[in-house]
C-alpha cells in the first residue's frame, strides 16, 4: 500500500467557478484520488479556497460585506457545490485559516534566516479617500496616447499601450472614483528567487517523467530573460496574512500582508493541518504527509492544475520550500491541463459566459458532467464544450451503453428468474472470451489511470462497457431462454456480476451511478477486480439483487436548444 498526497489548485474565493476551472484541477484530482483509494492506497486529498488578494476585497466591497464575512459565506457556497460534484476532498480548507497564517509566517521567517529575503523601497499610488495603496490596474485615467478616458494604470485596452499609472491624465481610483491620490514610498519584502535558480533547475531536470506541458512551461520561465525574477512577497493591503517572521513582528512591515500567491500554495500544507485539527489529531498526523523527517519520505505527492498555474508551482512554491532549508515535501508529479473552451469561444468569468458549477448541477446530476468533462479533458490540447457533443456523449455512452445494459439485464433477469441470481448452467466459450478480454482491458485501464491519462482512461472504460453490450448482443439470453433456459441463466449470472464489476471500475468517473449499481446488486464489496475470473463469480447463485432506478436519462433536442440559448448570455 502506497501513501499518496494529492492537491488540486485552490480556487479563488470570489465567485463560483465554471466548468473549465473544474476540469483543469479539482475534477481530475478527484478522479485520481478515487482511483487510488479504490486500489487500496492511503490517500490524502486536499483542496481549499484561495481567499486573499485584491479581487477578494473588491468582491466583498461589491457585495457590501466585510471581507471576512464574505469569504466565510463564499467558502460555504463553494464547499456545497464541491459536495454536489462529489469531489472527495479529505479536507476543503481555507487559505485564511490560522494554520495558514502560522505556516506562511513560519516560511517567511525561515527564508529570512536563510538570507533569501531582501527589503526593497518602491513608489506606489496611495488613495487617501480609500485609505489604501492602489495596484496599477485599480487606477483609471485618460490614456496619453489615444485619449481613452477609462484606461487602466497598467495598460490602455483601447490602443493596447503599456502604461505606468503616472502616465495617466486625470488619474482616479477605480474603487471609489476619488482623485485624491498621491505617490508614496513603501517598503516590500522580496524573495531572492534568482539565487535559487541552479537548485530549481536541477530539480526540474530530475523530473523526466513529467508531462511535456508542465516541463515546457517551467523551462520557459526558468530560461527566458525575465523568467525567474526576485519576487515581491508582500502587499499594502488590509486583508491577508500579516507580515511576521514566525511569531515575531517584522520591523518596518507593520500593516502589510503577504502576497496572495505566497500564501496560497502554503495552504496545501495548512489545509492538511486543518484536516488534522478537524479530526482532533495531533500535529504528527499531518506532518507525516509533509515533513520528510517525520514520515513523509515514502509519500508520493501529485499536484493538479491548469497551465496558467504551472509557473507558480514549478518555480515560486518550490523556491519557498527549497529556500526554507527545511525537510518539507516537494511535488513528485505535476499534472497540468490546457483550457476548455465554450461553444465557439472562451469560458469567461467576467463576462459570465459558459456554464458555471452551480448552474450545471441545477440542470443535470453530477455524473453527467463528470463523465463529459473527464472524457474530454483538455490534456494534449485545448478542448471545447458544445451542447451537441455533450448531448451525444450522455445519450450514447451513459444512457445507451451503460444505462441500457444495466436496465435490460436486471429487468429481464427479474421477469424470467426472480430477484436472486440464477443458479443453472455453466459459463461457456463466449463467457470465457469475455472474461479474458475484460481482464486485459482492466489492466490497460489501470495503467492509464495510474498515469493520469484521463481521456484515454475514459475511452478504455467506455470500451469495457461496450464489450459487455456486444457480449449480450451476441449471446442474446432473451432468445436463448426460449430453447435453453439453463444457458440463459448462466449468461444472466455473468451479466449481473458484470454490473458489479462495472460499478467498481466506473466509480472514479461516475460515483453516484456506481453506488446505485452496487446497491442494486445487493453488495458493498468494492474490492478491485484483480483476478477477473473470480470477480465475475463474486455474486453467487441465490444472491439477491434489484432493478435500479433508471441510471441515466437522455437529453432531448429541445433541452439542448434551450440550454444552448440560456447559457449564451451574461450572468451577474
Ligand atoms: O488560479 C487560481 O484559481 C488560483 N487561486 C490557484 C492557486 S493554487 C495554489 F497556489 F494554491
Ligand atoms: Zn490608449
Amino acid at each position: 500500500m502506497a501513501r499518496i498526497l494529492i492537491t488540486s489548485a485552490i480556487p479563488y474565493i470570489n465567485g463560483i467557478k465554471h466548468l473549465g476551472n473544474l476540469v483543469g484541477s479539482q475534477l481530475p484530482a478527484d478522479l485520481f484520488a478515487r482511483y487510488m483509494r479504490a486500489r487500496g492506497h492511503e490517500v490524502m486529498f486536499i483542496c481549499a479556497t484561495d481567499e486573499h488578494g485584491t479581487p477578494a476585497e473588491l468582491a466583498a466591497a461589491k457585495a457590501g460585506k466585510p471581507v471576512a464575512d464574505y469569504c466565510a459565506e463564499m467558502h460555504e457556497v463553494q464547499a456545497e457545490i464541491a459536495r454536489g460534484f462529489r469531489l472527495s476532498f479529505d479536507h476543503f480548507g481555507r487559505s485564511s485559516s490560522q494554520r495558514n497564517h502560522q505556516l506562511t509566517q513560519h516560511f517567511a521567517g525561515a527564508l529570512d534566516a536563510a538570507g533569501l529575503i531582501q527589503e526593497v523601497s518602491e513608489k506606489q499610488v496611495f488613495s487617501i479617500d480609500d485609505n489604501r495603496f492602489l495596484p496599477d490596474r485599480y487606477i483609471t485615467g485618460t490614456c496619453p496616447n489615444c485619449g481613452n478616458t477609462s484606461a487602466r494604470g497598467d495598460q490602455c485596452e483601447e490602443c493596447t499601450k503599456q502604461l505606468d499609472p503616472t502616465d495617466l491624465i486625470n488619474p482616479r481610483s477605480s474603487i471609489s472614483g476619488s482623485t485624491n491620490l498621491e505617490v508614496r514610498e513603501t517598503k516590500h519584502l522580496y524573495l531572492r528567487q534568482r539565487s535559487l535558480r541552479g537548485k530549481l533547475e536541477s530539480w526540474i531536470d530530475s523530473k523526466t517523467d513529467w508531462p511535456i506541458l508542465t516541463t515546457s512551461i517551467a523551462k520557459k520561465w526558468l530560461n527566458d530573460g525575465d523568467g525567474l525574477q526576485d519576487r515581491g512577497i508582500t502587499r499594502d493591503l488590509h486583508w491577508g496574512i500579516p507580515v511576521k517572521k514566525g511569531d515575531q513582528p517584522w520591523p518596518g512591515m507593520e500593516g502589510k500582508v503577504f502576497y496572495v500567491w505566497f500564501d496560497a500554495p502554503i495552504e496545501y500544507i495548512a489545509g492538511t493541518a486543518e484536516w488534522a485539527d478537524a479530526h482532533g489529531l495531533p500535529d504528527a498526523a499531518w506532518e507525516r504527509w509533509w515533513r520528510t523527517d517525520k514520515g513523509a519520505a515514502d509519500v508520493t505527492y501529485y499536484q493538479f492544475m491548469g497551465k496558467d498555474n504551472v509557473p507558480f508551482h514549478t518555480l515560486s512554491f518550490p523556491a519557498t520550500i527549497i529556500g526554507s532549508g527545511e525537510p518539507w515535501k516537494l511535488v513528485d508529479y505535476l499534472k497540468s491541463f490546457n483550457y476548455l473552451n465554450y461553444d465557439g469561444g472562451q469560458f469567461s468569468t467576467s463576462k459570465g459566459r459558459g456554464v458555471f458549477m452551480d448552474q450545471a448541477l441545477s440542470i443535470l446530476p453530477a455524473d453527467y458532467w463528470r463523465w463529459w468533462l473527464l472524457s474530454h479533458a483538455p490534456e494534449s490540447a485545448d478542448s471545447e464544450f458544445t451542447w451537441e457533443n455533450f448531448q451525444i456523449s450522455v445519450n450514447k455512452d451513459l444512457a445507451d451503453v451503460l444505462g441500457n445494459l444495466v436496465s435490460r439485464v436486471t429487468k429481464f433477469a427479474t421477469s424470467k428468474f426472480g430477484s436472486t441470481i440464477p443458479a443453472a448452467g455453466e459459463f461457456g466459450p463466449q463467457e470465457t472470451a469475455l472474461i479474458a478480454d475484460l481482464g486485459s482491458r482492466i489492466k490497460d485501464y489501470a495503467q492509464l489511470m495510474e498515469a493520469m491519462e484521463v481521456r484515454k482512461a475514459a475511452n478504455e472504460l467506455r470500451a469495457i462497457w461496450v464489450i459487455g453490450n456486444e457480449y449480450l448482443q451476441s449471446a442474446a439470453p432473451w432468445t436463448v431462454v426460449k430453447t435453453d433456459p439453463d444457458r440463459a441463466q448462466a449468461m444472466i449470472r455473468l451479466a449481473l456480476n458484470l454490473i458489479r464489476v462495472y460499478a467498481i471500475l466506473s466509480r472514479p468517473f461516475i460515483p453516484d451511478a456506481a453506488a446505485t449499481m452496487m446497491a442494486a446488486m445487493g453488495s458493498d464489496d468494492w474490492s478491485w477486480p484483480d483476478t477477473i475470473s473470480e470477480a465475475m463469480r463474486a455474486l453467487p447463485a441465490g444472491h439477491g439483487f434489484a432493478v435500479p432506478e433508471n441510471l441515466f436519462r437522455k437529453i432531448t433536442d429541445e433541452e439542448r436548444a434551450d440550454w444552448q440559448q440560456k447559457f449564451s448570455g451574461v450572468r451577474d
